[in-house]
């Protein structure tokens, strides 16, 4: 897809499409009143018929009249004091996302009304708008079938309106944003795929492919080397099923280097590409989705890609331990007492509970290698998604300075999270009858016991992202497809490169 900055006017832009936001409830003045003009009243006859209503992200095709473009597509962003960078990010999606089954080879977006209402005006909404587009684009149906009708069109070109601007800067940003949304789509495409293609070692394969492409460092451990090492739960999850674990290290910069914050930092993803339940086994409703609960590693993989593709050398280390949690004769028991790689011993009361294991030992791995500040991303619960929907990612941290330092990358990334408080007071429900802990403890508070449970496992400032809700959704919304949605990608990628040298 090519991208292009103009500093036309929206009426002289030629493009199949042409995509004007809507602010508010509209008034047909200035430029707004010129595109109304020049459509032949189009617009004002849409917004007095009643489909121009300030609702976040409600779309409607129309004719161009004299306009350049061939046609028009209006996109609602809500009020104009409700818009943030999100609402920007969504627009540019839903824009894309709205053209499924349709076609067009190109397709402008006037930036103008939500660069006048955003704090950083035309490179932030450029940015944000492009990214949208490419994220907007993504459909998994696409990953295994040919010839899908509905599928958003394939660009040719994309093109950002900007009177006035300085097209270099915001072609800049438009870049961008390019980059991050085809790393998301990234994320989501492994994510998605089910667990009879993606196994834990096919997706070390793809994690190879990645660090050959980008230069990076990379070690994929397997279970003897695991063994040696001490990863015990690491290995109890895996060692149910017959396609063997594999803890998955990649690295950009050198071992243990520090980057200008002074950090080695470290992304740590969940990647469970299949969770049965294991012996505790789940119901069989819905179990199908757990092919995707390798999100998380997933999107570490693809956002050290994007940090390599971004800047370079950026010091980054992006941990993924992949596993199947399966029941079989090799699985582990409830009631199995096993070491964490951190020495401590850890009864493994409900197999459901894999995730903190995995990740546990992943953490400590982390900080052997040199990992001074750790963030974590996993589908780790289903209480979150009860607690908080599909539309704010539940959060820890601690110390508080990491976890607002993670949330400072957060609101640049355009995601929403929500700080779940670390009680101590439940602590004593983790207690184990034979080991130093159990990995689940009684139900009361369960997705403050899973923080509390992976705390126990990391010395160095961590924060852990909870994306049991917000990881995939079962519906599609005006701005993205079903499945697995990219959400964190950006944010751990803003975090990587506030610590960018040079
Ligand atoms: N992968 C699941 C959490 C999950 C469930 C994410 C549904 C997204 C949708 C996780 O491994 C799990 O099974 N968690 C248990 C923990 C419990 C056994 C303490 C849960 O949430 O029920
Ligand atoms: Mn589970
Ligand atoms: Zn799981």
């Amino acid at each position: 897809m090519q991208l292009r900055v103009v500093t036309d006017q929206p009426w002289d832009v030629t493009a199949d499409v042409l995509a004007i936001p809507i602010i508010g409830e509209p008034t047909f003045d200035g430029p707004l009143g010129e595109l109304n003009k020049r459509t032949g009243g189009e617009l004002a006859s849409l917004a007095e018929f009643g489909e121009l209503r300030p609702k976040r992200y409600t779309s409607a095709v129309a004719a161009s009249g004299e306009l350049a473009a061939s046609r028009v597509l209006t996109v609602s962003a809500g009020e104009a004091d409700k818009i943030d960078r999100e609402t920007v990010l969504h627009v540019g999606a839903s824009a894309q996302h709205r053209l499924g089954g349709r076609h067009a080879r190109s397709l402008a977006i006037w930036l103008t009304p939500l660069a006048d209402v955003l704090d950083g005006g035309i490179d932030a909404v450029a940015e944000l708008v492009a990214r949208g587009v490419v994220e907007g684009s993504f459909e998994p149906k696409t990953l295994y079938l040919d010839d899908v009708a509905t599928a958003p069109p394939v660009l040719d070109e994309l093109i950002l309106i900007a009177p006035g601007a300085d097209a270099g800067s915001a072609q800049k940003a438009a870049e961008r944003g390019v980059i991050m949304g085809e790393g998301a789509n990234h994320a989501r495409s492994l994510s998605n795929r089910s667990a009879n293609d993606v196994t834990p070692e096919v997706l070390a394969q793809e994690a190879r492919d990645i660090a050959e492409r980008h230069g990076l460092w990379i070690d994929v451990i397997e279970p003897d080397r695991a063994r040696e090492l001490g990863m015990g739960m690491f290995l109890a999850v895996g060692q149910g099923s017959d396609n063997p674990p594999r803890m998955i290290v990649m690295r950009s910069g050198k071992e243990g280097e520090k980057d200008s914050l002074d950090r080695h930092l470290a992304i740590v993803g969940k990647g469970v590409c299949f969770d049965s339940g294991g012996i505790s086994i789940k119901p069989s409703e819905r179990m199908e989705e757990m092919k995707m609960d390798k999100i998380g590693a997933c999107t570490v993989i693809a956002a050290i890609q994007t940090v390599a593709r971004l800047a370079p050398g950026t010091p980054l280390l992006a941990v993924a331990p992949a596993v199947e949690n399966m029941p079989g004769s090799h699985s582990t028991r409830p009631g199995d007492v096993v070491k964490a790689l951190n020495g401590k011993w850890v009864d493994i009361t409900n197999t459901d509970a894999e995730g903190r294991l995995i990740l546990g030992d992943a953490m400590t791995y982390a900080e052997t290698l040199g990992a001074t500040h750790i963030v974590d991303v996993a589908t780790l619960t289903g209480a979150v998604s009860r607690a908080f929907g599909h539309l704010i990612t539940g959060a820890f941290g601690t110390p508080q300075s990491w976890y607002d330092e993670v949330v400072t990358a957060a609101d640049k990334a355009a995601e929403r999270y929500w700080q779940i408080p670390l009680l101590d007071d439940y602590v004593p429900d983790m207690e184990s009858w034979y080991g130093d802990l159990q990995n689940a403890g009684s139900a009361e508070g369960s997705l403050i016991k899973s923080g509390l449970f992976l705390r126990e496992f990391r010395t160095v400032p961590w924060a852990h992202l909870d994306i049991g809700g917000t990881g995939y959704f079962r519906k599609t919304t005006p701005w993205a497809a079903r499945g697995a949605t990219g959400v964190t990608h950006a944010t751990l990628v803003e975090l990587a490169l506030a610590g960018a040298k040079g």
